[in-house]
């Protein structure tokens, strides 16, 4: 049997998501029409074997995270249940905390997926390349190749280029060391436990000795227990014949802002047109034009003329908002270089040299905005009534 845990954080991190995330949790943010995780629980599903799917986090449960589950459940035909850390425990300390949740069953091997990422997620191919590499009590990563610059970004590695054996692993590291980078996609056995233990231990020993370091927290115990997979349990598993890196040349992105959601929508809405084409809008007669690859929620009803008079381009627009006839709401796209074929998207932060980046443009929900005016990269926060044209604006 095998399982899979989705890694969805927790409520302190997201800000880059505001004001979208003030409405829902960002893993249930819709990206290509359904739930950011939605796609890796299908993914995962898919999976011959797959007993269960753990979502783990520091959410409180919320009403809007328990419908998401039952519904998932009964599309899937497949458990799936939340895990909550009891504080934020890093990327190896949650499913290390409940390492026995995760092994009942008797499961021989589990994947971990972090929740912000958008992939074709070859699982299936992950345990191929397991069985044809190495041997079946080995770790797999998920790799991609980044360009120079933009590898920085993330967790590099360099490996064998015969057995795709680890040699080194660096978290984000601040000179160029491969443009392998990590997608935040594994494939575990129990064995993991053991080195994740490992740097358990050793950080208990380290807070008796110096006992200071452990009081942030009510005792030392909850400190010892934040591990981080990447820096913690990779760079030292790197060299010891124990991790692989499986590369993948599918699509792949980080969602760490609002601009890369609609980024990685795009991605998915490519993807339907083979693997569900039933979610994809199609030209009907009497109804609206479609161009491209589009999704259109089913509670939504177009008008057949909609393609005229009013223009929403790289926006996300939040729930119960009005657009006027004739008003212009325009964003500016942060898609990666295209003409870089290993470019990734660069999450920007919201202000550079003290002005806001050109982005996309978001309206929060329940936003009015008036007919004939023209909204340029801006964000405007909930429940505002807009009375004319703002341009690279943050509308409180
Ligand atoms: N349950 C839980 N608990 N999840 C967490 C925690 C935690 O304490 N901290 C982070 N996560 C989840 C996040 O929600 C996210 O899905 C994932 O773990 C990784 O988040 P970060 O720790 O912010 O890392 P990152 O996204 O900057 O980089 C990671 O992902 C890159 C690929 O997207 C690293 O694994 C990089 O090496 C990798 O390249
Ligand atoms: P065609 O010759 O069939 O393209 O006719 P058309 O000029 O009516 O073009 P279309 O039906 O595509 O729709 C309107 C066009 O006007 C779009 O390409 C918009 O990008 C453009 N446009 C430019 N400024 C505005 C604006 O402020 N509001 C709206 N609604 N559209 C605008």
């Amino acid at each position: 049997p095998l399982k899979a845990v989705i890694l969805i954080g927790g409520p302190q991190k997201g800000t880059r998501f505001r004001p979208l995330s003030f409405e829902v949790p960002k893993p249930l943010f819709p990206v290509a029409g359904v739930p950011m995780v939605q796609h890796h629980i299908e993914a995962c599903a898919k999976v011959p074997g797959m007993k269960e799917i753990l979502l783990m986090g520091f959410y409180q449960p919320n009403e809007a995270l328990s419908r998401f589950l039952v519904s998932a459940q009964q599309e899937f035909k497949v458990p799936i249940r939340y895990l909550q850390e009891y504080a934020a425990l890093g990327t190896g300390g949650g499913i290390y905390h409940f390492r026995d949740q995760i092994l009942s069953g008797g499961a021989e091997a589990f994947f971990v997926l972090n929740a912000d990422v958008c992939s074709e997620f070859p699982l299936q191919e992950m345990l191929e390349f397991r069985q044809q590499h190495g041997d079946m009590h080995s770790f797999v990563i998920l790799g991609t190749t980044a360009n120079r610059t933009q590898a920085l970004n993330y967790g590099c590695i360099v490996a064998n280029t015969g057995t795709q054996e680890v040699q080194h692993y660096v978290e984000k590291p601040s000179t160029f060391v491969s443009e392998i980078i990590n997608c935040g996609i594994y494939l575990f056995t129990p064995a993991i436990f053991q080195h994740i233990g490992e740097v358990f231990q050793r950080n208990q020993q380290e807070l008796a000795l110096c006992p200071y370091l452990g009081e942030e927290s009510s005792n030392g115990w909850q400190r010892a227990e934040v591990i981080r997979l990447e820096q913690d349990v990779f760079t030292a598993l790197a060299g010891s014949g124990k991790l692989y890196v499986y590369k993948t040349d599918g699509f792949w992105s980080q969602i760490k802002s609002a601009g890369s959601a609609i980024y990685a929508s795009r991605l998915y809405l490519n993807q339907y047109s083979k693997s569900h084409p039933e979610r994809l809008a199609q030209n009907k007669p009497g109804g609206p034009v479609i161009r491209g690859n589009v999704y259109i929620h089913p509670t939504a009803s177009i008008d057949s003329t909609a393609v005229d008079h009013t223009c929403v381009l790289n926006t996300i627009v939040g729930w119960d908002s009005t657009i006027g006839r004739w008003a212009r709401v325009e964003g500016t796209p942060s898609d990666p270089n295209p003409n870089d074929p290993y470019a990734k998207i660069d999450s920007e932060t919201l202000f550079r040299d003290g002005r806001l980046t050109p982005s996309i443009t978001i309206l929060g929900c329940s936003v009015t905005i008036p007919a004939e005016v023209v909204i340029l990269n801006s964000i405007v926060l909930p429940h505002k009534e807009l009375s004319r044209s703002y341009k690279n604006q943050i509308i409180l």
